[in-house]
């Protein structure tokens, strides 16, 4: 008993506690609920494992709907939700039930389990950490006896066909090939199979997670607010540390050691880290580049991932801390689209038409023109290639749509990007800025999330100035790299 209280305590310690409660992850399988149709049951898969190469696999990210909805961090599962209670061999009834990973098994030849891989909930975790009940290992779905035909609406997200088999019973390929087979899932590639058959759905149930998901609870915005605030300290630091004769990738470096700092455990999306004309790549991740140069501009457009949660803001700055003349130009010219944007985000607008094309997209073509870089304000140009917003949360691109509600999350982020050889005066070429901020609807207006990393011109210039602790460490020189 000494033991388990102190093996207790060791596992308490060994992990954050400021995680989603089970009590959130329950709220949203009841809300889930009421929004099914009568006699239907909702399927969920959690993500494959990703092979990297050979017998290394990439770092575990959960579904982020099948994380929402429990909480539970491991692959290999499958969650049954059902819209009515139903009633198990002994009469007790029930209205979810999951599938997942075993605990550590006796087999030595189990290379996935315990020892290998780390500590498992299992499913009497499952049922007492999570809440949700009843919960078998995952191998034992094969014997589940489920009559798919008796529903109405059987609701689940069509397969990408990307899954691999292991030699694991019970394993993703398993459950989805064993759902299949009972649900009457018709045969050949499924993202040809149109229209799906019978009572099988696969379109609902995005609707349904997207009016859901659209807008965060106070214990999401909890989690979003440190990951933003996260990120924005890393840009901060990061425009006191930034020098010129430094690498893309020792800059992606600066801003992910602070993400670590605060214990965020990933990046929301590969960052990037664009020097010059990289900054025109619009998803740069290459970060290759080894000397960035002080007459040029960074775009670093980064995100910590905290606890499942997503911030994603981007800076873009002069790398030797002034502004030329061009670059200051186009750098106020999103600024002021930005703001503009900012100024008007309120509930009941949509962001592609209200904000996008009436607000920032007319300030940039309209201050194109004045610059004379474009003929006209309505001459056709590819210069702000990408829309203004998108929402944010447990994906990047998160789910819910462009009318705007209160409790949503969503960036601003118009950009100019001007590439080598673009038809305009030379002097503008290799000239990218974004700006990307966050932002919460409230009831009548906006909250920016990411105040705390500047965005004035004047303000990233005063910042830059200011001395780094990073400037303070000096490492050895590599010896092998002096050959
Ligand atoms: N970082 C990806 C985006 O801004 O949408
Ligand atoms: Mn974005
Ligand atoms: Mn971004």
């Amino acid at each position: 008993m000494v033991l388990f209280a102190g093996m207790t305590l060791v596992a308490a310690q060994d992990f954050p506690s400021d995680f989603l409660g089970s009590d959130f992850h329950k709220d949203r399988r009841d809300i889930l609920r009421t929004k099914m149709p009568g006699n239907s049951v909702a399927v969920f898969f959690a993500n494959p494992v990703r092979n990297r190469a050979n017998d290394t696999d990439y770092l575990y990210h959960q579904d982020p709907n099948f994380y929402y909805l429990t909480g539970y961090r491991e692959p290999h599962a499958i969650l049954l939700m059902f819209k009515d209670n139903q009633t198990d061999d002994n009469g007790d009834s029930f209205n979810e039930i999951a599938f997942v990973q075993p605990r550590k098994t006796e087999d030595p030849t189990d290379r996935d389990s315990e020892t290998w891989t780390g500590r498992r909930l299992g499913p009497t975790g499952f049922e007492e950490q999570l809440g949700i009940r009843p919960s078998f290992d995952n191998y034992l779905f094969e014997e589940y006896s489920i009559d798919f035909s008796k529903f109405d609406k059987v609701l689940f997200y069509d397969f990408m066909n990307d899954v691999r088999d292991t030699e694991n019973e019970g394993d993703l390929y398993d459950l989805i090939s064993w759902f299949k087979k009972k649900a009457g899932y018709p045969s050949g590639n499924a993202m040809e199979v149109e229209p799906i058959a019978g009572n099988l759905d696969t379109q609902t149930l995005d609707y349904f997670m997207g009016e859901m998901r659209g807008v965060k609870t106070k214990e999401e915005l909890a989690l979003l607010r440190k990951a933003i605030d996260i990120s924005c300290i890393a840009q901060v630091e990061v425009m006191k540390a930034i020098k010129p004769g430094m690498s893309e990738r020792e800059i992606q470096g600066i801003h992910e050691f602070i993400y670590r700092k605060y214990q965020a455990e990933e990046e929301g999306y590969n960052s990037i880290v664009g020097a010059g004309h990289n900054g025109c790549i619009l998803h740069y991740i290459d970060n290759y580049k080894p000397v960035v140069e002080g007459k040029e501009m960074i775009l670093m457009d980064l995100g910590a991932e905290y606890h499942g949660y997503t911030a994603d803001v981007t800076r873009t700055i002069p790398i030797d801390g002034k502004f030329s003349k061009e670059e200051k130009a186009i750098y106020d010219l999103v600024y002021q689209a930005q703001e503009a944007a900012i100024k008007a985000c309120m509930p009941g607008i949509d962001y592609r038409i209200d904000l996008d094309a009436q607000i920032a997209r007319r300030i940039v073509n309209e201050g194109l023109a004045d610059l004379k870089i474009i003929k006209r304000p309505d001459s056709p140009n590819s210069y702000y290639p990408h829309g203004l917003s998108h929402q944010l949360g447990l994906d990047v691109h998160d789910l819910g749509g462009s009318k705007l509600r209160p409790g949503m999350v969503i960036t601003i982020e118009p950009g100019i990007y001007i590439p080598d050889n673009s038809p305009c005066d030379k002097k503008w070429w290799g000239i990218a800025v974004r700006i990307e901020d966050d932002l919460l609807v409230t009831e009548n207006g906006c909250e920016l999330l990411s105040d705390i990393a500047p965005r004035k011109s004047e303000e990233i210039e005063a910042l830059m100035a200011k001395p780094s602790p990073f400037d303070n460490i000096v490492l050895p020189e590599l010896e092998s790299s002096q050959n």
